[in-house]
């Protein structure tokens, strides 16, 4: 109100006036949800990134009260934001309300699933069903085909399952140990470009840092192989310096991509500590190349910088949670969540800076702003930005023979937006964008099976769904 500080009584009265609807009355307080919080909790509270809170279980405390402290303060390290100062008291209580009101009819209204199996849909040219792969998951993460047909499958608190003819392996033993906390644990699994001669499978998980605090963790790389449906032969591929670890719970990032000349590359987020994306002296808010052994290439962009990481390969990154090389030029891609809008599609260069947080299309999740440059002279410009947020996490360049019409696209998984998009591109321009899967639950990776069909990795409801070709139904002219 500083503002209206020395104006006259007439304009005070107006301002009242012009200021009073602006104010949120009780009965809003589902549009200030659906603004401030829809995008982690979930639209319809059910959870997304950040928990349910339909199911009557507080991590921090279950009170009327604790909660209005919940929203107040925030839980910072783990990613819960604080909004006192960006909602009023009144509106905290309020929403203390809504949510106690939204538990009481989920309760009573039961949860439906919806089946949709047999519907058939026509998408850029293709007509295709979905079809349910497998369910009984906890929080599926990541995917990858041997080249016998199985499907290897992680999920996040700590599992690598295989599946074989429809049938779901008990968890591999012996694979590492995970910190299961926040968006952290196991989460990429990768096959080595060579694995039929080497048998090596890499995965990408949360690691405590060694001789560090029981939360302070940071994204590992290890290698093994599948022998008897033990995990065995591990080597570690990449650990970062144990005292760059965080306590924070958000921002792994964490995907695998092998560029088919010995190296790998991977993703870590910025770990909750935006500003870190810039320093080149710490492994988080980086893209990070390696031999596919691990070792440190001589030419990467920043081995002769003093003090810099000397794995580092890009910088000035969110949370990448989608990478891939196009096969048709080579080029790496990746997607990287934004705040609260900003999500982006990123063409992924040796050596340059794609801006976080000194440019962004997003803003802050109580909807304070985060900077006010959106390009900045030096820092990369994303290929395509989603405002607001659809959640972009795992990505695949299509090339199977299922969908000839898709070749060549790229295919975005959302979890907010409930998705996966197939883009298709035009001298390096998206011209367009489908959607192949709304509505099907939080998508999290997407992948293309043996004989080219599309999977689809799930997350509420937990399960692998795939697109397989329909009949195209008879076009009526
Ligand atoms: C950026 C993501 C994000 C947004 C936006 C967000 N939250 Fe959260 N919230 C979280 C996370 C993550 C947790 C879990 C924190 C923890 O376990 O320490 C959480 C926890 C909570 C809790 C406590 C849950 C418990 O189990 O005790 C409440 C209540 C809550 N949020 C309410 C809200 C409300 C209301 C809004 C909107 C005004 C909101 N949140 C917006 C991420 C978010």
């Amino acid at each position: 109100m500083s503002r209206f500080v020395t104006s006259s009584p007439i304009l005070t009265i107006l301002a009242t006036l012009l200021a009073a609807p602006l104010a949120a009355q009780p009965g809003d307080v589902g549009k200030l949800y659906e603004m401030h919080c829809a995008a982690c909790h979930g639209d319809d509270l059910a959870g997304g990134s950040a928990p349910s809170m339909l199911d009557d279980a507080w991590t921090l405390g279950a009170s009327d009260e604790d909660i209005a402290r919940s929203i107040r303060v925030g839980s910072l390290d783990n990613g819960m934001p604080a909004w006192e100062g960006a909602l009023s008291e009144a509106e905290i209580r309020a929403m203390v309300v809504f949510i106690r009101e939204r538990r009481n009819a989920a309760a009573s209204a039961g949860t439906e699933v919806a089946a949709r199996g047999a519907e058939v849909r026509t998408v850029a040219g293709h007509a295709y069903r979905v079809e349910d792969v497998v369910g009984g998951l906890a929080t599926p993460w990541g995917l990858a085909f041997l080249p016998d047909g199985r499907m290897l499958i992680t999920e996040k608190p700590g599992r690598l399952r295989v599946l074989e003819n429809g049938r779901l392996s008990a968890p591999v033993a012996g694979t590492p140990a995970v910190l299961d906390h926040g968006q952290g644990g196991l989460m990429e699994v990768a096959l080595h470009p060579d694995f039929k001669d080497n048998g090596w499978i890499y995965l990408a998980f949360s690691e405590r840092a060694p001789g560090r605090g029981e939360r302070e963790g940071m994204t590992a790389l290890v290698r093994g192989r599948l022998r008897d449906g033990r995990w065995v032969d591990e080597e570690l591929i990449y650990r970062a310096p144990p005292e760059k670890a965080r306590t924070a719970a958000h921002h792994w990032g964490s995907r695998i991509a092998f560029d088919g000349h010995g190296y790998l590359f991977f993703p870590i987020g910025d770990r909750g500590a935006q500003e870190q994306a810039q320093r080149l002296d710490l492994p988080n808010g980086k893209i990070h190349r390696i031999h596919d052994d691990g070792r440190i290439p001589a030419d990467n962009p920043f081995v002769d910088t003093p003090g810099a990481l000397p794995t580092i390969w890009s910088y000035g990154h969110r949370n990448p949670q989608g990478l891939d090389f196009n096969p048709a030029d080579g080029s790496l891609w990746s997607t990287e969540h934004g705040p609260r809008g900003g999500d982006e599609l990123n063409l992924v260069q040796r050596g340059k800076n794609y801006g976080w947080p000194v440019i962004t299309y997003g803003i802050n999740y109580n909807g304070t702003p985060i900077t006010d440059r959106t390009s900045a002279p030096g820092l990369e410009q994303p290929v395509l930005h989603w405002t607001p947020s659809i959640a972009v996490c795992g990505i695949d360049f299509y090339e199977g023979a299922a969908f000839p019409a898709w070749r060549g696209g790229l295919l975005v998984t959302a979890l907010a937006g409930e998705d996966v998009r197939l883009l298709r591109f035009e001298g390096g321009r998206v011209v367009s964008q489908d959607s192949l899967l709304r509505r099907a639950g939080r998508v999290r990776d997407v992948g293309c099976g043996p004989d080219g069909t599309v999977y689809a990795v799930l997350n509420g409801p937990d399960k692998i769904v795939r697109l397989v070709p329909a009949a195209t139904p008879v076009s009526v002219r």
